[in-house]
């Protein structure tokens, strides 16, 4: 299983439950940017332990193509986590569909990292995980993440209510999705 890729500016990794470390420094910087688009998160999660755990079953997904989740490093500075991306809840037969999500360092944000990073990852899905359609689900006031998926071709199909909890409340989302077209010729 292949569990590296580049991009100009970025390296993109399948992590394991021995990299904790690396995802716990960027949870633990990132705490208060992400909760306000984030389930809450128990005590356990910022700590390595929870983290280990976390990667470890997520790699038994990876390998049975039931998920990807890459991390994302700046070339230059390969020993911090900038960010991640994730394909889940991979589905195929007639249905070849997955749910988007992704997040960036606060320090990292506005300068196309996500978009490039999203380019990359939507490619894999499309041409070599054989999916047909990704959807994200994101909140009508995160006009940031919205910005990115409008950027990477991804339409609107209508608004999910109360879709998800995030930061402890129920949360209307906005249903995004991108169609791989070359599979319907
Ligand atoms: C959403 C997120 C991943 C975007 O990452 P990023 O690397 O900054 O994204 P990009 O730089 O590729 O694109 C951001 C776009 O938003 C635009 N933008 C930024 N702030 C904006 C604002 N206040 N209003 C409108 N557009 C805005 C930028 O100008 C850019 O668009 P452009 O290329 O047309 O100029 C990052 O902000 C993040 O991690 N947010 C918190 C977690 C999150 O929301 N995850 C997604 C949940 S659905």
């Amino acid at each position: 299983m292949r569990t590296v890729y580049y991009t100009d500016r970025l390296i993109l990794r399948v992590l394991k439950g021995r990299d904790a470390k690396l995802v716990c420094d960027y949870y633990q910087r990132n705490e208060a940017f992400l909760r306000e688009w984030e389930p809450q998160r128990d005590a356990d999660f910022f700590t390595r332990r929870g983290q280990r755990r976390d990667l470890a079953a997520e790699y038994r997904m990876i390998r049975r193509e039931q998920m990807l989740k890459l991390w994302l490093f700046k070339r230059e500075d390969p020993e911090r986590v900038i960010g991640m991306i994730s394909f889940t809840n991979l589905l195929y037969g007639d249905f070849c569909s997955c749910f988007l999500g992704y997040k960036l360092d606060q320090a990292e944000i506005n300068r196309g990292y996500m978009t490039e990073a999203l380019e990359y990852g939507i490619e894999l899905m499309f041409r070599q995980y054989g999916l047909h359609r990704i959807e994200a689900n994101i909140m009508p006031h995160n006009v940031r993440s919205l910005r990115v998926v409008e950027k990477l071709g991804f339409k609107q199909e209508g608004l999910a209510r109360r879709y998800l909890k995030i930061n402890g409340q129920w949360r209307d989302h906005i249903h995004m999705t991108l169609l791989n077209q070359q599979m319907e010729a």
